[in-house]
């Protein structure tokens, strides 16, 4: 169970992690923060590239952190994008989410952390594309 003020302190470790994004191309700065099933948080900024293909999201780095420290199960993500507008993952960070569970949340906050709402993974992917698929387990 995550209370309303876990939420707001991971929508504030999400904002840190907004602080050193790496984005002169877009200036579209965006920060995730993955809160571990062990209580861990591991944050992210987007990081680009002038091969602009090799971007890689705030939300998939944070991950990407947590899982080569040997973390693969999680309770929330909070992300916030710039401005004062709702920030939610693209496709392929919601890809990337299912890889890991259904049955986490997505907190959405905005440039100041604040709390703008949240969704389960699940409820942003519908029809997943999940391990079962491949690991025969359906
Ligand atoms: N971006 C993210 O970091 N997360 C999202 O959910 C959407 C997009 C980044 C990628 C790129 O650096 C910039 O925002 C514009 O697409």
């Amino acid at each position: 169970m995550i209370t309303q003020e876990m939420k707001e302190k991971l929508l504030k470790e999400a904002v840190a992690g907004s602080e050193f994004a790496y984005c002169p191309y877009s200036n579209f700065r965006v920060g995730a923060a993955v809160l571990t099933k062990s209580g861990r948080v591991y944050t992210g900024g987007n990081i680009e590239n002038v091969s602009y293909g090799a971007t890689v999201c705030a939300e998939r780095v944070a991950i990407w952190k947590a899982v080569s420290e040997g973390e693969k199960e999680f309770q929330a993500m909070a992300v916030v994008g710039p401005g004062n507008k709702e920030a939610y993952p693209c496709a392929q960070c919601r890809q990337v989410m299912v890889e890991f569970g259904l049955d986490w949340l997505v907190i959405s906050g905005d440039s100041a952390g604040k709390y703008l709402g949240e969704k389960l993974v699940r409820e942003i992917v519908p029809f997943p594309f999940t391990p079962d698929a491949l690991l025969g387990r359906h």
